[in-house]
């Protein structure tokens, strides 16, 4: 399957008076054309500076490692000018964010604010078209009146109507990836539904890639194509949604979907959440990340880090557990094909 995006040996740090904050630290991972990666993890493990990292928007004191590689299209991009990354933002990739409050502009009305996108990038197209090109995307985001909204500031809509602005704003343009960070963390259930649906139809519609990033692996069960485990900065394990679901590895995934709800669960206050808390990434642990946590882990977890064992092409688990030689007793998860 054709690639859009390699990332490889990706490392970020924020260079802080407190020392190095090593927020990623040499992931790689790939998205394929048309298809939908998840990027899921709790909280500050490295998500959206993974994220940030693609679109060139690591802000000082952070800094791109030098040894990291991202590849888009066949294109290195860590070594663009910031005029360069102006240029691939919007034309090529777009990225949506949790408050559509904070990322619209408050003082300008929606029609406007698709308008500059689009104005930004293609600059030979006449007043009358923006507008058409504007609405059009709007009409394609589902919102009620679309002409009427075209006319509305941002706190004028609904929390679900802003993110499906923020959406068209991002979308007008017509990126071959978007890049959606917590987009629907701060909405109620049914409107999460109807988000994801959205982006799900402009896929099918527009045949863009998504980057989707949630710490709620329910959110992505049904839309992704694939499913990377970060934890601490690292990938722990990576696979199709099935392989993450039905056959996890790690002991991190499997504690990660014990705390998803699930809608067979009568009682659905019960959740259980991982103890303790992820390491200080200052003085990131010297073997497994999550031997601090892991219920599982063996002597050798804290000395040296696990090797990426590959099960299938796409299903790939850092852990020691995969060792032959390791006593799994008493592991309710994992290798049974292996
Ligand atoms: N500007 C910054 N300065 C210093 N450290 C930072 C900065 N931005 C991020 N970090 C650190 O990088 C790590 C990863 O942060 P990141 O925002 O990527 O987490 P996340 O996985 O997106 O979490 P969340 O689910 O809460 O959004 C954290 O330890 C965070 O404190
Ligand atoms: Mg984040």
């Amino acid at each position: 399957m054709e690639k859009l995006l390699e990332v490889e040996n990706l490392s970020v740090s924020y260079f802080t008076y407190a020392g190095e904050v090593q927020s990623v630290r040499g992931i790689s991972f790939d998205v394929k054309k048309g298809k939908t990666t998840a990027l899921v993890g709790e909280s500050g493990c490295g998500k959206s500076v993974t994220a940030k990292s693609l679109i060139g928007l690591i802000e000082k004191p952070g800094k791109v490692k030098p040894e990291s590689k991202i590849i888009y299209q066949g294109k290195e991009l860590t070594g663009y000018t910031e005029k360069e990354w102006n240029t691939f933002r919007g034309k090529e990739c777009s990225m949506v964010f949790q408050d559509a409050l904070v990322s619209l502009n408050p003082t300008m009305k929606v029609g406007k604010q698709i308008a500059e996108n689009l104005k930004n990038h293609e600059s030979s197209l006449s007043k009358e078209e923006i507008y058409q090109k504007s609405l059009e995307m709007l009409k394609q985001t589902g919102v009620p009146d679309p002409e009427g909204c075209m006319n509305k500031y941002p706190h004028e809509l609904s929390g679900g109507m802003r993110q499906r602005v923020m959406i068209a704003c991002a979308m007008v343009t017509h990126p071959q990836l978007l890049i959606a960070d917590e987009p629907t963390t701060a909405l109620d259930v049914t409107i999460q539904a109807q988000i994801i649906a959205l982006m799900e139809e402009l896929q099918e519609k527009l045949g863009m890639s998504i980057i989707i990033i949630t710490h709620d692996l329910g959110v992505v069960a049904d839309m992704a194509d694939e499913i990377i485990v970060m934890y601490a900065g690292e990938i722990v394990e990576r696979g199709t949604a099935r392989d993450i679901f039905y056959h996890q590895q790690h002991p991190y995934t499997w504690a990660l979907l014990q705390s998803v709800p699930r809608i067979d669960d009568e009682d659905k206050t019960i959740l259980n959440t991982i103890e303790g808390n992820i390491p200080d990434m200052i003085y990131p642990p010297k073997g497994c990340s999550f031997c601090t946590r892991c219920p599982y882990a063996m002597k050798i977890c804290e000395e040296e880090k696990p090797k990426v064992t590959h099960i299938t092409d796409e299903h790939s688990v850092a852990c020691w557990l995969m060792d032959p030689r390791a006593d799994r007793s008493g592991v309710p998860f994992g290798r049974t094909d292996a």
